[in-house]
Parts: structure tokens; C-alpha cells; sequence
């Protein structure tokens, strides 16, 4: 077997935020010796290699040692979701080919539970999953992918549907009993209770139950999560729901920025789920979304209609070279190095990966 070679090298994204004119570039450039720094990069150039918080506090279930890819319901079909859709899109996501670049988690988010029965079980809406999820997931699995459901860590989901606030234990072992892969958990009707409370019960109940659930932890960033998280969760959100818009998008990246140092490799910071090709952005902007976050080392989680994709959207998605940043062994967040004129407009963000050839 030939030996690897291993260099660190430096990704750069450079953006013209700018109303007008919106123009980037990807180029991936060796490691730069001292003397060969450019000027833009000298006052940050340390900073981008700061790791200090990296690696040591990240949950330890094997999973996540890249950020997650696949697919999540909510951002295009909110509560219009049933098991024919979750179904058409794992097909989707293997007929266009996604799946083989790494998007394998197929995401439920909220409004596929009824009720609880009279055992305290919740349960699937009869009308849009009447199989129930048991049968999804081996359908899910079936194809080689993952499944994923969604809770809340209050006594209601967003939506107003059980949540599993005391009732962990019992919702993670029915979880765990369906073959869920993963699990988001929101933060809606929370009782006033504060986030570091009502999260650690649900990473005992997961790990009791003794299957290997992902943890996404959905909290909005509430109490700083990237500071005492990384020992809960494969991942955390860092700030409010995105919206289909640039100003969202902008602002949420820059939320995101300020705690770099904590991603990596087990947990990384999640900015929330993508919005590339639901229309509220023009092509250039969603290229700048995908691209700013493969190289915060986000979750990569297509928040779009994969089953009638644009043939723009499928071109985003599927940038093999932009993925590649984003699922970098590394696992360092690249971050915002450079920033000049007029609102800021013109920005350079980078980070180090490691180049495996
Ligand atoms: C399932 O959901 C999709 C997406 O909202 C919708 O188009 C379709 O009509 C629904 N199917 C059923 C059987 O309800
Ligand atoms: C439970 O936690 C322990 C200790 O961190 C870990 O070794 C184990 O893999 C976890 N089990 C599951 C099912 O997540
Ligand atoms: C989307 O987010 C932006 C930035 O946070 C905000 O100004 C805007 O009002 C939001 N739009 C909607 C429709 O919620
Ligand atoms: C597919 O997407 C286009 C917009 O790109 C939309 O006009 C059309 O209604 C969609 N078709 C279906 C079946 O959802």
C-alpha cells in the first residue's frame, strides 16, 4: 500500500457581498510559508489554524467525524410532509446521484407525530404515515441510506405535537426500536427551562438506548451551545432559523463565524439547514450559501425539493470540489480572515484542510 501524502494546505473563498455585483472564487492554494503571505492575510493568518477548543470536548458515539449530509423536510415542505414524499426523495437523492457524493441522512422534521397513545408512545400521524416510521426506515435503509426524526426538548414540538421533555428515555428507546439513525431536537415550548438542562437528558436517553443516534441539537443558539455542547450533541445550532433570503443567509454565517474554534471532528456548529433551490436567493447568491458553508464545516443538509430540482441547483449541490472542503479529515471551520469597503462588502473567508493524495 503506497504511503499517504499529507499536507495542509488553505482553502479560500473570496466574496463581494455587494447588492450590485456579487462575484467569488474558489481556489485552493498550498500552504503558505511566512514570506509568501499575502497582505490581507497577515494581521488573521494565525487565527484561521485555531483549534484550541477543537477535539476535546466533542461527544464520543463515533459519529460525525465529518459534518452530516442529506436532506431535511422543513425548509421547502414544512407540515405538508407524508411517507410517499420521504420516500420519493430517497429515491431522488440516489437517482440524481447525491446520495454517492455523501448526502445519506433523510430527515423528518416536524408534524409526523399525532398523538401519544395510552402507553405515553407517540405516534405517527395515521393519515400521512400509515405504515409507520418502523417501515419508512427499512425503506430508508433499503437504499443505503440513514433515516432521521425530529423532537423537542419542550412539552410541545414548534408545531404543537408532543415533545419529549420527560418523556427521554421512552422516545429515544422507540426511536432506537424503529432504527432511527438520527434525531434533531428543538427547543419550542421549553417551559423556561434553560437549554443545559432539558438537552443532557435526551444524549443519556440516546445512548441508553443503546442504538447509534445522531444528536442534533437544536437549541438557536440559545446560552452559547458551542461552549457546552460539544459534550451532548454531533451537532449544534448556533443561531435563529434561516430564511430563504440573503440577509439571512449573511447573517447567519456571521453568527456562525465566532466560535470556529469549537467544530470539529464529533461536533461541528450548525448554522441550519440549506436553502439552495427554494428560490428566494439568484444563483450566485445560493453558490456563496453552499460555499460559505462547506467551508464553516457545516451540516450539510438540502433543504430543497430534490425530486424537481433545477438543473442550477443540482450543479450547486452536487460541487464535488466544494463538498470536498466541507468533508475535509481535518475538520477545521474555516472562517472570515478579511473583511474591506463600503458595509463590508468585500470579504475573504479560509481555513486549512488537510490534503490527502
Ligand atoms: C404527500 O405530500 C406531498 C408534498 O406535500 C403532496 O404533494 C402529496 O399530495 C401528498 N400525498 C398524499 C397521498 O397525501
Ligand atoms: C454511550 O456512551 C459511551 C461513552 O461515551 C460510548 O462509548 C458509547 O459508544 C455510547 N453508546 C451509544 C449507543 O451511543
Ligand atoms: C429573514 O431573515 C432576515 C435576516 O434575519 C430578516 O430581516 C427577514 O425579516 C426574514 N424574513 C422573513 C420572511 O422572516
Ligand atoms: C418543479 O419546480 C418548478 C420550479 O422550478 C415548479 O414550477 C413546478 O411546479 C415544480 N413541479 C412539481 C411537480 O412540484
Amino acid at each position: 500500500m503506497a504511503r499517504r501524502k499529507i499536507a495542509l494546505s488553505l482553502y479560500t473563498l473570496v466574496l463581494t457581498l455587494s447588492a450590485v455585483s456579487l462575484a467569488f472564487a474558489v481556489r485552493v492554494v498550498p500552504l503558505m510559508q511566512p514570506h509568501e503571505r499575502p497582505t490581507f492575510l497577515r494581521p488573521t493568518f494565525n487565527r484561521i489554524f485555531d483549534t484550541s477548543m477543537y477535539g476535546i470536548l466533542q461527544l464520543n458515539n463515533g459519529l460525525a467525524q465529518t459534518p452530516q449530509m442529506g436532506w431535511n423536510s422543513w425548509n421547502f415542505f414544512a407540515c405538508n410532509i407524508n411517507e410517499t414524499v420521504i420516500k420519493e426523495t430517497a429515491d431522488a437523492l440516489i437517482s440524481t446521484g447525491l446520495a454517492d457524493l455523501g448526502y445519506v441522512y433523510v430527515n423528518i422534521d416536524d408534524c409526523w407525530c399525532q398523538t401519544r397513545n395510552s402507553e405515553g408512545q407517540l405516534v405517527p400521524d395515521p393519515k400521512t404515515f400509515p405504515s409507520g416510521i418502523k417501515a419508512l426506515a427499512e425503506y430508508i435503509h433499503g437504499k443505503g441510506l440513514k433515516l432521521g426524526i425530529y423532537s423537542d426538548a419542550g412539552a410541545f414540538t414548534c408545531q404543537v405535537r408532543p415533545g419529549s421533555l420527560y418523556h427521554e428515555n421512552d422516545d429515544a428507546k422507540l426511536f432506537a426500536s424503529w432504527d432511527v439513525d438520527y434525531l434533531k431536537y428543538d427547543n419550542c415550548y421549553n417551559l423556561g427551562i434553560p437549554p443545559k438542562e432539558r438537552y443532557p437528558p435526551m444524549r443519556e436517553a440516546l445512548n441508553a438506548s443503546g442504538r447509534t443516534i445522531f444528536y442534533s441539537i437544536c437549541e438557536w443558539g440559545v446560552d452559547d451551545p458551542a461552549l457546552w455542547a460539544g459534550k451532548l450533541g454531533n451537532s449544534w445550532r448556533t443561531t435563529d432559523d434561516i430564511n430563504d433570503s440573503w440577509a439571512s443567509m449573511t447573517t447567519i454565517a456571521d453568527l456562525n463565524d465566532k466560535w470556529a474554534a469549537f467544530a470539529g471532528p464529533g461536533g461541528w456548529n450548525d448554522p441550519d439547514m440549506l436553502e439552495v433551490g427554494n428560490g428566494g436567493m439568484s444563483y450566485q447568491e445560493y453558490r456563496a450559501h453552499f460555499s460559505i458553508w462547506a467551508l464553516m464545516k457545516a451540516p450539510l443538509l438540502v433543504g430543497c425539493d430534490v425530486r424537481n430540482m433545477t438543473a442550477e441547483t443540482f450543479e450547486i449541490l452536487s460541487n464535488e470540489e466544494v463538498i470536498a472542503v466541507n468533508q475535509d479529515p481535518l475538520g477545521v471551520q474555516g472562517r472570515k480572515v478579511s473583511v474591506s469597503g463600503t458595509d463590508g462588502c468585500y470579504q475573504v473567508w479560509a481555513g486549512p484542510y488537510l490534503d490527502i493524495g
